[in-house]
C-alpha cells in the first residue's frame, strides 16, 4: 500500500490526527491491531478539556458529543470529609465535558469511514523501516498475510505498548518514570449519580473520585494497593468503601464493569526520529488523577497536524524540525499536574509523616486561597495551546 502519512494505532491520536489531514487533502491510512468492536468498547477517560472538544469541533465530529456529553463548570476536593469546591468558571471562564473516550473513538471511526480515511484493523505492526529515508516503510500482518506500507510519514500513535517508541534509537532519549505504590480500582454503575460535579477525596482509608458517565451511569474509582485483586472486592465492599471516602450516600446500582489499573508516570525526552513522529501514549503516560491522558494526546496531536500540514502546503518544515519540544512543554505541564493532583489525593504514608503533614496544609492552603484555586483550575481545564509557543 502507499500513502502520505502511515499511522499506527487507531485510538484517539491516530485517529485525530487522520481527521486533520484530511481536511487539509493529506491522504493517511491507519492500522490498528485491534478489531473494531474491541476499540469502540474499551473503557477508559472520560474528561475532555475545553481544548480537545474545540479540535473535534473543527472536524465537525462533536454533534453527539454536544448532544450526550455533560459540561461541568467545576469539582470539588475533599480532605477527610472536608470540602472545597474549585470553581472553573470563575478563574478560568472555562470548562470541561464528561464524554466517554469509546464514545469519542466511535464518533472518530465514523468520521473516518464518512470521508474515505482507510481504517485497517487486525492489522499488527511488526515494524518501521527507513525512518531516516523519505520513503518510510511500515511492515504489517493482516488476515495471515504479510504487507507494507509505504508512506512519506510515520505517525506513531500506537500507545504504550507500541512499536514506535521502541523504533527510536535508544541513544536518542532519556527516560524518565515513576511507579506509584497504588491502583485504581475503577468501576461503572447502572446508577443515578447522587452528585452534580466531580468530587476527589482524600481519606485516612485511601483515594475516592466520583465521576459520571451519564444521568443514569456512575463511574467510581477507589484506591487500592498494587498487589489486589479484583476478587477481593464484593460489590458491596465497593459500595461502602467509597460512601465511606466520598462521604455521601450513593444509588446501589449494579456493577457492570471492574478493573485495577496501575499508577504510573513515564515519559521520554524525545518523540521524532527521521520521519516518525511519536504522539500520545506512545511517549508519555501519566497517572489518571487530573485526567490529562487523554487531552495531552490530542494537543499532541494539534501539533503534529500543524507541521504536516505546513510541510505539505509550503514544504516548510521547521514546525516537525521543532515538533518534540513544542509538545515537551505541555507534556511537563500534564506530567507536574497529575503528579500533584495525585500526591495531593492519595494516601501515601501513616497520618502524622512530615509528608502527611504537608499533604495536609496544601490542603488547608488550598481552603484559604483563591490563587491556589485558580491554579488548580487553569490546569485542570487545560491551558490553552497557544500558552506554549
Ligand atoms: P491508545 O488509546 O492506547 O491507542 C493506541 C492504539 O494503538 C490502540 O488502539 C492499540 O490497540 C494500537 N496498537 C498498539 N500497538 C499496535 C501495533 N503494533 N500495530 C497496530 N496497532 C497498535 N486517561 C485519563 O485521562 N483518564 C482516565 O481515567 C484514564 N483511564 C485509563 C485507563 C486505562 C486502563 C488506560 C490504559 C489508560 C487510561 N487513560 C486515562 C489514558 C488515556 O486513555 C490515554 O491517554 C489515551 O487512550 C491515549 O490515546 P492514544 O491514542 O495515544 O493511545
Ligand atoms: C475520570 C477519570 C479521571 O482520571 C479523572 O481525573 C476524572 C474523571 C473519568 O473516568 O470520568
Amino acid at each position: 500500500l502507499e500513502t502520505q502519512v502511515g499511522i499506527i494505532g487507531a485510538g484517539p491520536s491516530g485517529l485525530t490526527l487522520a481527521l486533520m489531514l484530511e481536511k487539509q487533502g493529506i491522504k493517511s491510512i491507519i492500522i490498528e491491531n485491534r478489531s473494531r468492536d474491541y476499540v469502540e468498547n474499551r473503557v477508559r477517560a472520560g474528561l475532555l478539556e475545553h481544548n480537545t472538544v474545540e479540535v473535534f469541533d473543527s472536524l465537525g465530529v462533536a454533534e453527539r458529543l454536544h448532544k450526550e456529553g455533560l459540561v461541568h463548570h467545576g469539582c470539588y476536593i475533599n480532605f477527610n470529609g472536608v470540602s472545597q469546591h474549585i470553581d472553573f468558571e470563575k478563574h478560568t471562564k472555562r470548562q470541561v465535558t464528561i464524554y466517554a473516550q469509546q464514545e469519542v473513538v466511535k464518533d472518530l471511526i465514523q468520521s473516518c469511514e464518512e470521508r474515505g480515511i482507510p481504517v485497517l484493523f487486525e492489522a499488527d505492526a511488526t515494524e518501521i523501516a527507513e525512518v531516516e529515508t523519505d520513503k518510510p516503510i511500515i511492515h504489517f500482518t493482516h488476515n495471515g498475510e504479510k504487507k507494507t506500507i509505504s508512506c512519506d510519514f510515520v505517525g506513531g500513535c500506537d500507545g504504550f505498548h507500541g512499536i514506535a517508541r521502541k523504533t527510536l534509537p535508544k541513544d536518542s532519549y532519556k527516560e524518565y518514570k515513576i511507579e506509584y505504590p497504588f491502583s485504581w480500582l475503577g468501576i461503572l454503575a447502572h446508577a443515578a449519580p447522587t452528585y452534580d460535579e466531580l468530587i476527589y477525596a482524600y481519606h485516612n482509608e485511601g483515594f475516592a473520585l466520583a465521576s459520571l458517565r451519564s444521568p443514569v451511569v456512575s463511574r467510581l474509582y477507589l484506591q487500592v494497593d498494587n498487589n489486589d485483586s479484583i476478587e477481593n472486592w464484593s460489590d458491596e465492599k465497593i459500595w461502602d468503601q467509597l460512601e465511606k471516602r466520598l462521604g455521601i450516600a450513593l444509588n446501589r446500582g449494579e456493577i457492570f464493569e471492574k478493573s485495577i489499573t496501575p499508577m504510573r508516570s513515564f515519559m521520554i525526552d524525545n518523540m521524532q526520529f527521521g520521519r516518525l513522529f511519536l504522539a500520545g501514549d506512545s511517549a508519555h503516560i501519566v497517572p489518571p488523577t487530573g485526567a490529562k491522558g487523554l487531552n495531552q494526546a490530542i494537543a499532541d496531536i494539534n501539533n503534529l497536524a500543524k507541521g504536516l500540514i505546513a510541510f505539505y502546503q509550503s514544504g516548510n518544515e521547521e514546525d516537525l524540525t521543532n515538533y518534540t519540544q513544542k509538545c515537551l512543554a505541555r507534556v511537563w505541564r500534564s506530567q507536574d499536574f497529575s503528579n500533584f493532583m495525585t500526591y495531593l489525593c492519595h494516601k501515601q504514608s501513616e497520618e502524622g509523616t512530615f509528608e502527611s503533614k504537608l499533604q495536609k496544609s496544601k490542603f488547608d492552603y488550598l481552603r484559604m486561597s483563591e490563587a491556589y484555586q485558580k491554579t488548580i483550575a487553569e490546569n485542570y481545564v487545560g491551558l490553552p495551546f497557544e500558552a506554549f509557543v
